[in-house]
């Protein structure tokens, strides 16, 4: 292993911000200090200008997950090399327990496959979609000897992998005891399911329908009963992709009674809202991601939630699939529901652009502290997922995930210069202050600039502890 020293950087952390030089060695930062020495065989890297962050979090991405017909276009090895970039060094993807997989089954296909393709660590959280004794052991069994604290769950998608009120309110139980987490897609799904129905019954195939059938007041519904299941539970809930202010409302109310209650939002929800839907157009199916983009009012609740901790983190919910079908020999994307919106495949890109866009959103245009931006998009999801201290931080002894990040340097995001196998981009066009120079995975040099020094398979499995005592 090589033994890196990075010179004069400006170190920042949720915590702290000052100049110091930093020793990777073995994989860990193994001293931080003034002039530091460098013996022959260190590699010295001058971060002179740079800031120097923990590397990011993203706990919440879809990397070869499928939906129904439909897998995702990045695979592990496409999608953590375009996480790398954005500055993103560890992931909690899925691992999908079907109707006739158990959750320790899922878990372990889902490591078979991340074990190949991964460049950067990974953990897991298991959707389940049926509960009964022999699922509730599993994931007892998981959160206590394999490292998968959290658990997610759907509300919505009535038929495919909704639960009920009463196996969400049984596993929040047990996971609670336990020290793990349920992760909710708080969504009314039956009531979506009927709007669906009848918006097809009138010919209204297009999708701005997806958007126009799944109202904010059911998310705000889900939201409250998902609250209530888990305050009887005694249990942490975490809501997935909180997108609008009538779920919010619910989220603060209940954190303001001290109730265990964590959300995250994603980055789409900040900068895009629903006046995208204003066509019959198909090329909207970009934007038809569940929840779907929201009101101006909601945005604006968003931003003021994350700097108030309402909100504690932001994920990418990257969850890609192309616009042009057979794009990288992809199928069944987004052209599947040409003809029927409820058949686009859900979800949008995001995983490369989630550090830059809120770094220039947030902390360039005012709206939240340097330190809470590190917080965001890497301390808060190591620590409610159990990754912390070991991601999450720059101290003496966690691993050497490390972002040297230029406040200077300018860019035009666009699909032509990101690493997904995506071919769009929600912000195609959008000018940004700030860039990714140099990442660091375990003390290895994966990106530097424009270069991909990342081998498919380096990636680890981060074994995880308990979720939700942040
Ligand atoms: O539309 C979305 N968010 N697709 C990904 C699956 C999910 O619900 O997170
Ligand atoms: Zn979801
Ligand atoms: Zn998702
Ligand atoms: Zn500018």
């Amino acid at each position: 292993m090589s033994t890196t020293l990075i010179r004069n950087g400006r170190i920042v952390t949720a915590v702290d911000d000052y100049r110091a030089d930093i020793l990777l060695e073995d994989g860990r930062i193994a001293a931080i200090g003034r002039q530091l020495d460098a013996g022959p065989e260190v590699r010295v890297i001058d971060a002179a200008g740079l800031m120097v962050f923990p590397g990011g979090v993203d706990c919440h991405t879809h990397l070869e997950n499928t939906f129904g017909d439909s897998t995702t276009c990045d695979d592990f090895a496409s999608g953590t090399k375009s996480a790398a970039f954005g500055g993103t060094t560890t992931i909690i993807d899925f691992a999908f327990q079907s109707q006739n997989t158990s959750p320790l089954d899922a878990i372990e296909r889902a490591q078979s496959k991340a074990a190949v393709g991964a460049s950067i660590d990974y953990g897991f959280h298991v959707i389940v979609t049926h509960v009964d004794d022999a699922v509730l052991n599993d994931m007892r069994h998981a959160i206590r000897h394999e490292g998968v604290s959290s658990f997610k769950m759907f509300m919505a998608y009535p038929g495919t992998v909704m639960v009920d009120d009463a196996a969400i309110f049984r596993s929040m139980r047990m996971v609670g005891e336990h020290g793990g987490m349920i992760a909710l897609h708080a969504e009314n799904g039956t009531v979506i399911d009927l709007l669906i129905r009848e918006a097809l019954a009138q010919g209204h195939t297009s999708p701005k329908y997806h958007a126009l059938t799944r109202p904010a007041i059911l998310e705000g519904e889900a939201t409250h009963r998902g609250i209530k299941l888990a305050e009887l539970a005694q249990a942490p809930v975490y809501f997935v992709h909180l997108s609008a202010k009538e779920a919010l409302a619910h989220v603060i109310e209940a954190r303001d009674a001290g109730i265990p209650v964590f959300a995250e939002t994603c980055p789409h929800y900040l900068f895009f809202d629903e006046s995208v839907y204003d066509s019959d157009d198909f090329s909207l199916a970009k934007y038809v991601m569940s929840p779907p983009l929201r009101s101006r009012e909601s945005q604006d609740a968003l931003w003021t939630a994350l700097k108030t901790d309402d909100l504690q983190l932001v994920s990418t919910d990257h969850c890609p699939f192309c616009m042009k079908e057979g794009h990288m020999g992809r199928v069944r994307q987004k052209m599947h529901g040409r003809d029927d919106f409820s058949k686009i495949p859900n979800g949008a890109p995001g995983i490369e652009t989630r550090m830059t866009v809120i770094y220039d959103g947030g902390v360039r245009k005012g709206r939240i502290s340097l330190n809470r931006f590190v917080e965001l998009t890497s301390t808060a999801p190591a620590k409610l997922f159990g990754l912390f201290p070991r991601k999450g931080t720059i101290a003496v002894g966690s691993d050497a995930d490390l972002v040297l990040f230029d406040p200077q340097a300018q860019q035009v995001l666009s699909v032509h210069t990101h690493h997904s196998n995506c071919d769009y981009s929600l912000f195609e066009g959008h000018h940004v202050h700030g860039k990714v120079r140099k990442v660091f995975s375990r003390g290895d040099l994966i990106v530097d600039e424009e270069q991909w020094l990342g081998t498919p398979g380096r990636g680890q499995f981060v074994r995880r502890g308990e979720a939700g005592g942040f």
